[in-house]
């Protein structure tokens, strides 16, 4: 083998052998950079007769473009390579399954309102609402609870500061208030309904110092008790989903409407659970009665001209009857758990855009 022979031999081993680019690169600099072997042979020619170096010349050159070729060649191969490896290690495996996007949930307690609302507005009724900050007129004194009247302490009325004149305004106790801001407001017929937020200093299993209520007041000629009676039979059948729920109306006391009755429905306990709908026991749901006369006339009315009923229940308690949710202080817990478990889809709320008043 020549000299030459060897060189290239060795060269071509070299580019076989590189294993990375950087390698390759190594390579030809060694090969064929300015001080590389072939061209320091390259340089020694011109000491060669005319004859020996036209030959050395060729055969030098041909060597030349052979490392030459074998380097490109191996610069190809070495970038491919390069490349499949960043494709793997880039890999995105697109069939693992996508992460759902976290959908909320309706409050079992903001369902029961637009249950209920969408009852109601069924029957004709639009919402009102009215502050839950409220002035003794409205919250007791016009409803027929005067000064030093028992009724104020069952109440357990929260009060605010009060004001310059030395008057304390107090958290609504219950939604009844807004009869009255209604009444004042609205020439009768008027058929409404206020659900809203009401307060009572007590906390316990059944009880919390913030709860819902839902009003209802109807006020026109000649409304009697039978209107009372069909509407929230109507509506304790549609709500419960029963349509022969038994509905019992037992005379009680409210100082603002008489005569007064609390409406129960049929139920029965068994083994410590509920059954509403059968039975022979009875489960108190809400109160009612005829608005008082001297109600309808503290709003200006007269009550020889137009008559009325009212009705008022807690929301919480109508939820935890007909969703079983033993314990009323999970509604404010804001436990993701409970919620998940008590909370409904947003697609499968009725949509209840009928029948919005605005606030009075
Ligand atoms: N306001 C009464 C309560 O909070 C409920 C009620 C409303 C009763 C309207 C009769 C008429 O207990």
């Amino acid at each position: 083998m020549t000299e030459m022979d060897t060189l290239k031999a060795e060269l071509l081993a070299c580019v076989a052998a590189a294993t990375d680019l950087a390698a390759l690169e190594a390579v030809r600099l060694d090969a064929l950079g300015k001080k590389g072997r072939i061209s320091v042979q390259l340089k020694t020619l011109g000491g060669l007769e005319p004859e020996l170096r036209k030959q050395t010349g060729q055969a030098l050159n041909l060597v030349k473009d052979e490392v030459a070729e074998a380097i490109s060649m191996r610069q190809t191969e070495l970038e491919a390579d390069a490349l499949s490896a960043q494709l793997a290690k880039e890999r995105v495996d697109i069939s693992l399954p996508v992460q759902p996007p976290l959908a909320g949930g309706i409050h079992p307690l903001s369902r029961t309102m637009e249950e209920i609302a969408a009852i109601f507005a069924d029957m004709g009724f639009s919402i009102a609402e009215g502050p839950d900050i409220e002035t003794d007129f409205y919250n007791f004194t016009a409803l027929n609870i005067p000064p030093e009247h028992p009724a104020r302490q069952e109440h357990d009325t929260f009060y605010l500061r009060p004001d310059e004149t030395g008057v304390r305004p107090v958290l609504r106790t219950h939604t009844s208030p807004v009869q009255i801001r209604t009444m004042q407001q609205v020439k009768p017929p008027i058929r409404i309904i206020v659900p809203g937020r009401t307060y009572r200093s007590d906390h316990d299993a059944t009880h919390s110092p913030m709860f819902h209520q839902c009003e209802g007041l109807v006020i026109g000629k000649d409304i009697h008790m039978g209107h009372l009676k069909g509407c929230l039979i109507d509506f304790c059948r549609a709500f419960f989903g029963v349509d022969d729920l038994p509905v019992r109306f037992r005379p009680s006391f409210f100082p603002f409407t008489e005569p007064s009755a609390e409406v129960d429905i049929g139920c029965r306990r068994v083994d410590g659970k509920l059954e509403i709908g059968t039975g022979d026991d009875w489960l108190e749901i809400l109160g009612s009665g005829m608005v008082h006369p001297r109600v309808i006339e503290n709003c200006g009315l007269d009550p020889d001209q137009v008559q009325g009923f009212a009705f008022g229940m807690g929301i919480e308690r109508l939820a935890m009857l007909k969703y079983g949710i033993p314990d009323l202080r999970t509604f404010y817990d804001s436990d993701l758990r409970w919620l998940r478990h008590y909370g409904f889809m947003p697609i499968d709320v009725p949509a209840l855009h009928t029948g919005l008043d605005e606030g009075v």
